[in-house]
């Protein structure tokens, strides 16, 4: 069958065939009720406008605002949904039937599959920013029947209902910090999924409380659309050369021609010396070294290229879309693409500048102790602004304007 004759049923049964397999790729197993509301939500009711085909694509938001160049609202894409539904139903104790759910940035969709999910004795909240996003996500939620979804139009900065709390808070905006109404309405035991961005690499954290601290159960690579309002956050890119940037976090400085005119320096390599197998996930690993290396070098940024800017050989990065970097003395490194050998590979650090050499191992030595300790996956702490140092569990500390970040790393 051709997908223009497709029904939506058909495509969408489609669709959750293609996430389930993608979570066997990923060694993960889609949880068997997530799967179940995927294939009774009708997602093309909360894409109008847009071809039956596309609103079942399991991999592409459908961007429904644009502001200049800037994306700031879209039904995020089916992978990710499934992703976070998933990292809330594993964090929350007996799952989410019966919860009381605030969804943070509204479209419809992911609040129809949680009303799914929760139930006739659970409860639904979305909150948006923008009014033409909640007017939105209410029409669309009447016509797919699920009116009793509540909508509300508020900065989620600040509490939505003073006195009220949620069992899960499932945040979809990217935020760049945790503020106190999020945990403050949290239940004890309850669960906040948030894209948090930390070292400039956001992730997908599932966070139990624990009293006034929340501490993470999973995470998942992602992205997502900037929050916006009183928690937005700026995230820079600076052009070093064609095709190659520099993702900057709010007050970091760097002076791209000085960077750039490194490029053209001669390039050290280095190697782990490691043989990781074809499905590895490296993405606690960019997690590993941004936390050694935070404290060790001048400036930790992420590195990220176009495929003209890899093809004409300018830089070599592990992933194109967001490398870990550092600068210090003068000298840049990065890690670099991995090397094949039969089939296992290795895990690569270049560098240019006058300490290249030293800063390439230093790279690779890091890489090379993450895999000694048994590929260890990071685990987030989050603390509220103003805990003493002294209380703080012993790992690497990320001060933000709410919160206290101490990233710690343990082995399966
Ligand atoms: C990716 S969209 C949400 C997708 C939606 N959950 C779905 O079902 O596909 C992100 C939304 O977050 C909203 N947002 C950004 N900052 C916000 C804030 N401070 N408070 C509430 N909503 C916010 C944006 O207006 C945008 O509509």
């Amino acid at each position: 069958m051709s997908v223009d004759t497709m029904s939506s049923d058909d495509l969408r049964d489609a669709m959750v065939d293609q996430l389930v397999a993608d979570h066997a790729a990923k060694g993960l197993t889609m949880r068997p009720e997530v799967e179940a509301a995927l294939r009774v939500v009708p997602r093309e009711l909360y894409t109008p406008g847009v071809p039956m085909e596309e609103a079942y694509r399991s991999d592409t938001a459908v961007v429904t605002k644009r502001l200049g160049d800037e994306t700031v609202s879209s039904v995020s894409a089916p992978w990710l949904i499934a992703e976070m539904l998933g990292q809330a139903a594993d964090a929350l104790t007996g799952g989410l039937h019966g919860r009381h759910v605030l969804e943070i940035g509204s479209g419809g969709y992911n609040a129809s599959l949680l009303r799914e999910l929760v139930g006739p004795s659970g409860s639904v909240t979305t909150v948006d920013i923008d009014p033409e996003v909640t007017e939105r996500a209410v029409a669309c939620l009447a016509v797919a029947g699920y009116g009793d979804v509540s909508v509300v139009c508020a900065d989620a900065e600040q509490p939505i209902d003073l006195g009220r709390c949620y069992d899960l808070i499932i945040v979809t905006a990217g935020a760049w910090d945790i503020p106190a109404a999020w945990i403050a309405q949290l239940a004890e035991d309850g669960v906040l999924v948030v894209p948090l961005r930390t070292f400039g690499m956001t992730r997908s954290w599932a966070l139990r409380r624990v009293g006034d601290r929340l501490v993470s159960h999973s995470q998942r690579l992602c992205g997502f659309v900037a929050m916006r309002g009183t928690g937005a956050h700026e995230m820079r890119y600076v052009d070093i050369a064609a095709g190659v940037h520099l993702r900057l976090d709010e007050g970091q400085q760097v002076d791209p021609e000085s960077v750039g005119g490194l490029l053209s320096q001669p390039q050290e390599q280095a190697w782990a010396g490691v043989g990781l197998p074809p499905r590895s996930v490296l993405a606690d690993l960019d997690l590993w070294l941004a936390a050694r290396l935070a404290d060790e070098v001048d400036q930790f940024v992420v590195l990220s290229a176009q495929q003209e800017a890899v093809d004409a050989g300018i830089v070599a990065p592990a992933w194109r879309f967001g490398t870990p970097a550092a600068l210090h003395e003068g000298t840049f490194s990065y890690r670099s693409t991995l090397r094949w050998t039969d089939d296992t590979f290795d895990l690569g650090a270049c560098a240019h500048g006058p300490d290249a050499a030293a800063a390439a191992g230093r790279m690779a030595g890091h890489m090379r102790a993450w895999v000694d300790a048994g590929e260890p996956s990071p685990v987030l702490h989050v603390l509220p602004a103003g805990t003493p140092d002294g209380a703080l569990p012993a790992g690497t500390v990320l001060d933000k304007r709410h919160s206290r970040l101490v990233l710690t790393f343990t082995s399966a």
